[in-house]
């Protein structure tokens, strides 16, 4: 098979990679290993930054988001059951918007289906060859059959756990990493929310969280150990913690029920440079990791696709390879601005085990700071509605 672009991973970048290139002429080819029900069965995040928003309407994926999605204007932070907001749209003139990743995923697999895209799923032990030369070449394996593909370039869109970054010589990688002590138990449940924003809960016992997809589906999670497991974790004991952490009003307006789904995440901030090795181009996840707390992972990962198809279409258009040789630098500024925030926002919420009695008063007047700050509240604002794309410079 030849092709302009081999993608490696059928997730949100790859998939939004292969459709702003089709739309504007280059072709590409997807191989995800998975089955496309596992990839629609993963439930992911759920909040879109207004940029993440703009480049969905804008190339065609708006008219079911725009039916669909909760827009915010705003969210609400609790110490210690004292609860107060921040009113993004006042600081901004930015909103934040409701929409599962779920479902970006559905439409995006619709939409490379209307265009007859090609996305190979079930695609086994993806190699990666020669992305030092012009003609970079992947061999795959499904239903016992050895397949390859040529291509101009090949995009790594698969994930922390991905091949793609494993191609870039140890000699010339560099990484940096923060696992934390902890992690997030998740669970869904068709409840209506408990508010009509986010709450994010700092307590004694840790942090909480209570989110949703729609007003009958609601999203929560608790701080818990790192080593938790969803069998540790019973409904009830979950609906207790996190009641026993929620501002007393919310507390009171909790709607339980059975959970329909419940997984343990961990939080690690990761970053790996650089993002391009020759005609090879790390994006989203494959080159970096978040933890939830800022909620910027799928909207980084939509940042890195927007600066890499222009990067390549600016190639095959103007026979320009400016942005491509850019590519990297221009994303990891982004990325390390949106590492920090998730990383400052992790560290002023949760309970770190072992922390003094210091570092507790501390997250104390970090959070009694912003309550009563303007100029800190506008930080986080401007960071969570999120930053705008770094201009391309030479
Ligand atoms: N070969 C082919 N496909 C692979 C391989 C491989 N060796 N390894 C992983 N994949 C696939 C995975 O099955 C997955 O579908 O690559 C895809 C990567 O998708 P994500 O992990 O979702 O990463 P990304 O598309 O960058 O989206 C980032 O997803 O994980 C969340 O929080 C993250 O919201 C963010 C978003
Ligand atoms: C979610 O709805 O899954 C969600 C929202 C905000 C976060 C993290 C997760 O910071």
């Amino acid at each position: 098979m030849r092709t302009q672009v081999a993608i490696v991973g059928g997730g949100p970048s790859g998939l939004l990679l292969s459709h702003l290139l089709a739309r504007a002429g280059v072709d590409s080819v997807v191989l995800e290993q998975r089955t496309r029900e596992y990839v629609m069965g993963r439930v992911r995040a759920g909040l879109l930054e207004q940029g993440t928003v703009d480049v969905l309407r804008s190339c065609g994926l708006g008219a079911r988001l725009d039916r669909e999605c909760l827009t915010h204007e705003g969210t609400f932070l609790s110490c210690e059951g004292r609860q107060f907001r921040i009113d993004f749209k006042a600081l901004t003139g930015k909103t934040v918007t409701i929409y599962g990743q779920t479902e970006i995923q559905k439409d995006l697999f619709d939409a490379r289906d209307a265009a007859n895209g090609v996305v190979i799923d079930e695609a086994q032990d993806v190699d990666i060859h020669d992305v030092e030369s012009t003609a970079p070449w992947l061999t795959y394996r499904k239903d016992g059959q050895e397949y390859r593909v040529d291509a101009d370039f090949v995009a790594g869109c698969d994930g922390f756990h991905g091949v793609s970054r494993t191609v870039i010589p140890s000699r010339l990688l560099q990484t940096y990493e923060r696992v934390y002590p902890f992690g997030w138990l998740g669970i869904l449940s068709p409840t209506p929310p408990v508010s009509n924003e986010l709450i994010y809960c700092q307590h004694e016992r840790g942090f909480a969280l209570c989110s949703m997809r729609n007003l009958t589906l609601s999203r929560y999670y608790v701080q818990c150990d790192a080593d938790a497991t969803v069998e540790d974790w019973p409904d009830d004991r979950f609906w207790d913690e996190l009641r026993r952490r929620l501002p007393e009003a919310a507390a009171d307006r909790l709607v339980t029920g059975h959970s329909i789904e419940k997984s343990v995440a961990p939080l690690r901030s990761f970053v790996a440079e650089p993002m391009r090795f020759g005609r090879l181009f790390l994006a989203g996840d494959a080159a970096h990791i978040v933890p939830p707390t800022g909620a910027k992972g799928l909207n980084l990962a939509v940042s890195d696709i927007v600066m890499l198809s222009e990067a390549l279409l600016e190639h095959y258009d103007e026979g320009s390879d400016a942005a491509l040789d850019s590519y990297s630098s221009r994303a990891l500024r982004r990325v390390w601005k949106a590492v920090r925030f998730s990383w400052w926002m992790t560290t002023i919420l949760h309970r770190f085990p072992g922390d003094g009695g210091f570092a507790q008063r501390v997250q104390a007047a970090e959070l009694d700071y912003l309550s009563t700050s303007i100029a800190a509240q506008t930080v986080l604002a401007e960071n969570y509605t999120g930053m705008p794309l770094d201009p391309v410079t030479p």
